[in-house]
């Protein structure tokens, strides 16, 4: 949590850089990754903090490109932007600052202390709340209103995040999205990845406690076991969900960087408000879906990186528990 300091002797003003710094490290290791592989390196000197993508945590079947790797480690640079300013420092960034080091992702270079505004500690103090909680929905509906100002505080250049909300188009993210499950399913390499991340280790991997039970009597396609073992059939698209699209101009590692800020931005301005997101990656992995994605529903709006399904959890529902990350000492690069 981010609280103001203590009462005793003041520390030496070294000691109150670094911890500021480890503190933004380990609340930016907080954010969402694919499968919870946490695919990044951090070193901190001075006031500067870089950020680096970890390949060896890429997944090789589902994510040859890196794509979902990005997204990733965009997500973990906005939420470090977002910890700087809640513990009152400005961030500067530099994305790709070495052509030379292309897993160089940023530089963040924190300024001199500030006191923090309301809606920064607001926004910090839902990274901590935020999860991916894929049980179903209530069907209570999202208001048109509050999915456009969402999708329009991730906004940023060469990024858009759509609502989806016709109904003709909403019918077929829902057919792209099983179709990508089901093709998914039918490859061994990607069954066995998936399967590999589920319950992985004690501190990295989607654990058991994170998955829903099963919830619902019908069939309907979910992401990792079709067996039973684990029963994740909310992960799919239910009509009374509100879908956001995010798309970016271009396809190359700067747009993905991109898109994970900008799903960082979405993911904690709706914890704020109390929604809950889900991200459906498969019909963006699977190249037929993908296009079929990008011509049937997003007609030239740009190139779909990432859905989301967004709707509310029932209130009374126990808080899912949170899902487990690599210490500080792991993550930074030696
Ligand atoms: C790029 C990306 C793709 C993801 N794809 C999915 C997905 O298809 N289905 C899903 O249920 N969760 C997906 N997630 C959520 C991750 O599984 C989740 O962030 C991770 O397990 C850590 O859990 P937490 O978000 O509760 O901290 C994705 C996250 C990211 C960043």
């Amino acid at each position: 949590m981010i609280t103001p300091g203590g009462t005793g002797p003041a520390p030496r003003l070294a000691d109150q850089q670094d911890d500021v710094r480890r503190r933004v490290v380990a609340l930016a290791c907080r954010a969402p990754s694919v499968h919870n592989t946490q695919p990044w390196l951090w070193r901190v000197s001075g006031t500067r903090i870089r950020l680096w993508a970890d390949r060896s945590r890429q997944l090789s079947a589902s994510d040859p490109q890196g794509r979902n790797l990005l997204i990733s480690v965009g997500a973990a640079l906005h939420h470090a932007t977002v910890a700087a300013a809640a513990l009152g420092r400005s961030a500067r960034v530099t994305r790709f600052p070495s052509p030379r080091d292309p897993d160089l992702v940023a530089e963040i270079d924190l300024a001199e202390a500030r006191v923090p505004f309301a809606e920064e500690l607001e926004l910090a103090a839902a990274i901590e709340r935020r999860r991916t909680d894929r049980r179903r929905f209530t069907s209570w509906p999202v208001p048109p209103e509050r999915l456009a100002a969402l999708a329009a505080a991730a906004e940023r250049p060469g990024t858009r995040v759509l609502p989806v909300d016709d109904p003709g188009a909403r019918a077929v993210v829902e057919r792209l999205v099983a179709r990508a499950i089901e093709a998914e399913d039918e490859d061994p390499l990607l069954r066995e990845e998936q399967r590999r991340w589920i319950a992985h280790g004690p501190d990295d991997g989607i654990p058991l406690s994170s998955l829903p039970a099963h919830e619902r009597a019908t069939e309907r396609p979910d992401r990792f076991d079709r067996d039973g073992a684990y029963d994740l059939n909310s992960f799919s698209v239910d009509v009374s969900d509100a879908v956001l699209a995010l798309c970016t101009e271009t396809d190359d590692a700067a747009a993905w960087l991109d898109a994970g800020e900008a799903l960082s931005a979405v993911w904690l301005r709706a914890t704020v408000g109390g929604l809950s997101v889900v991200p459906l990656s498969q019909v963006v992995e699977v190249t037929e879906t993908r296009a079929a994605l990008q011509l049937d529903v997003l007609a030239g709006s740009g190139v779909p990186q990432l859905m989301l399904r967004i709707g509310w959890q029932e209130v009374y529902r126990p808080e899912l528990p949170p899902t487990p990350r690599r210490s500080l000492d792991e993550v930074m690069k030696r």
